[in-house]
C-alpha cells in the first residue's frame, strides 16, 4: 500500500511538472510584426500573405513541434514595433521574431534581439547595415546597394551619361544613392543627387528641378507601394514624353501596383532581384497560389521576402530539431535554396541573402504590365559588406 502510494504520488509530480514544459516544448512561436494599418499597409500585407502561403502549403508541424504564427500589427511606427517586440519575447516567449516593413522598424527590434537571444527574419527592409546591427538577425529580402549596382553599370554602358538621382531620404534611399553614384561616377557618368521626405512624399518640386537639369535618365528609389503616386506626377508633369529615361531598383515598378500605372511605366528599366514574371516552374506556381490566396493580388518583391523568410525558419528548424536560440541562427547560415526568385543563399560571415539580381524592361504582356528580365548578374552579395571583409 504504502510502496503503491508512493509511487501514484511519483507519477502525479512527474505530470505536474511535465504538463507546462511539455507545452512549451511542442509549439515553436514566430512572432510576424508587420505594418498592416498606416501608409505601408501594402508592404506588411504582401509579407503576411507570403508568409501564411508558405505554411498553407507546408503544414504548421516541423520537427515535431508545431509552428505557431503570431501577427502584430506596428502601424509602421518604429516605437510601436519596439514595444511589441518586447511583448512577444517577454509574454508569449516567441522563438522567432520576423517581417520588419522597412529599416528604421528593424533597426529598433535588433537590440532586443541581441539581448534575448531571439532569432530575427528580416523579410523586407533593405538597408545594407541592418544584419550588422544584432548578430540574431538573418535577411530574406535584400540590401538596395546589391540591387543598385547593377543598375549604374547598365547604365553606363547603355550610352547614359548624365543622372538625376531622387531617393526616400532615409537609410535605403540613400544607401541607392551612394551605390548609383559609386559605381556611375567611377565609369565616367555625372550625377546629380536629390532626396525626398519618406512621408507623404510631393514629388512636383523636385520633378521640376529635373525638369530644368535635363539628364538622360532619371533614377528613383522609392519603398514598395509609393511607386504609384510618383509615377503620376511623373506623367502629370509630362515626363512620358521628355525622353528621360526612368531607372532605377525595381521597388518604384513593383510588381503589385505596376498594373495600375499605365503607359507611362512602359520602357522604364530597373535591377532587382524578384519579378512576377520570373520564368522558373516554381514561380509560376507561387504567382498562381499568392494570387488565389490574396484575392487575385500579384505577389512583388515584400512577398517573396515573406514566403523565403518561412522557408528559412521551417529549414533551419528542421536541422535543429525544433530548437530555437543561438543553434537556429548558426543552423540558418549558409542554407542554400531554390526561391520563385531564383537560386539564393545565407552568407555564412554576414547572414544576409546571396541572390541574383536581374535587369528588367517594363512591358507589356498577355494585357498586363510586367517587369521582364532580359539580363542576370548571378549570385550578388551585398557590396558594402563585401567592401568591408576585403
Ligand atoms: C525599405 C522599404 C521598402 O518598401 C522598400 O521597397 C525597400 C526598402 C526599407 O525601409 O528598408
Amino acid at each position: 500500500m504504502h510502496r503503491r502510494t508512493l509511487i501514484l504520488a511519483a507519477g502525479a509530480a512527474a505530470l505536474l511538472a511535465a504538463v507546462p514544459g511539455a507545452q512549451a516544448q511542442e509549439a515553436v512561436k514566430v512572432g510576424l510584426i508587420l505594418p498592416l494599418t498606416g501608409p505601408f499597409t501594402a508592404i506588411g500585407r504582401q509579407v503576411e500573405t507570403g508568409a501564411r502561403l508558405y505554411m498553407q502549403q507546408h503544414g504548421d508541424t516541423v520537427a515535431g513541434k508545431k509552428i505557431e504564427l503570431i501577427v502584430k500589427d506596428d502601424g509602421g511606427v518604429a516605437d510601436a514595433t519596439k514595444r511589441t517586440a518586447q511583448e512577444l519575447i517577454v509574454n508569449d516567449k516567441v522563438d522567432v521574431l520576423a517581417g520588419f516593413g522597412l529599416t528604421p522598424l528593424a533597426l529598433a527590434t535588433a537590440p532586443l534581439a541581441t539581448q534575448a537571444k531571439v532569432p530575427m527574419v528580416v523579410m523586407a527592409a533593405g538597408t545594407a547595415t541592418i544584419t550588422e546591427a544584432s548578430p540574431f538577425i538573418v535577411r530574406t529580402s535584400f540590401t538596395l546597394p546589391q540591387a543598385t549596382e547593377p543598375m549604374a553599370d547598365w547604365a553606363a554602358k547603355n550610352g547614359i551619361k548624365k543622372v538625376t538621382t531622387l531617393v526616400s531620404d532615409y537609410g535605403p534611399g540613400i544607401d541607392a544613392e551612394k551605390a548609383f553614384t559609386g559605381v556611375f561616377t567611377k565609369a565616367g557618368g555625372q550625377v546629380e543627387s536629390l532626396r525626398v521626405p519618406l512621408a507623404n512624399p510631393d514629388f512636383s518640386p523636385f520633378l521640376q528641378k529635373v525638369a530644368d537639369a535635363k539628364p538622360d535618365a532619371l533614377f528613383v528609389f522609392v519603398p514598395a507601394g509609393q511607386g504609384a503616386q510618383f509615377m503620376k506626377q511623373f506623367v502629370e508633369r509630362g515626363f512620358d514624353k521628355s525622353g528621360i529615361k526612368l531607372i532605377g531598383p525595381g521597388d518604384v515598378t513593383d510588381d503589385e501596383v505596376l498594373n495600375n500605372m499605365g503607359d507611362v511605366a512602359l520602357g522604364a528599366i530597373t535591377t532587382h532581384h524578384y519579378s512576377a514574371a520570373h520564368d522558373s516552374p516554381e514561380n509560376k506556381s507561387f504567382v498562381e497560389a499568392f494570387k488565389k490566396a490574396s484575392n487575385g493580388t500579384r505577389p512583388n518583391f515584400m512577398g517573396v521576402g515573406g514566403y523565403d523568410g518561412m522557408h528559412l525558419i521551417y529549414e533551419g528548424l528542421k536541422k535543429t530539431n525544433g530548437q530555437g536560440g543561438q543553434a537556429l541562427i548558426d543552423a540558418m547560415k549558409g542554407m542554400s535554396w531554390t526561391s520563385p526568385r531564383g537560386p539564393v543563399s545565407i552568407d555564412p560571415q554576414t547572414r544576409d541573402i546571396v541572390q541574383n539580381i536581374y535587369v528588367r524592361k517594363v512591358e507589356r504582356k498577355d494585357g498586363e504590365l510586367y517587369n521582364v528580365e532580359f539580363a542576370t548578374i548571378p549570385n550578388v552579395k551585398d557590396p558594402v559588406k563585401a567592401a568591408k571583409s576585403n
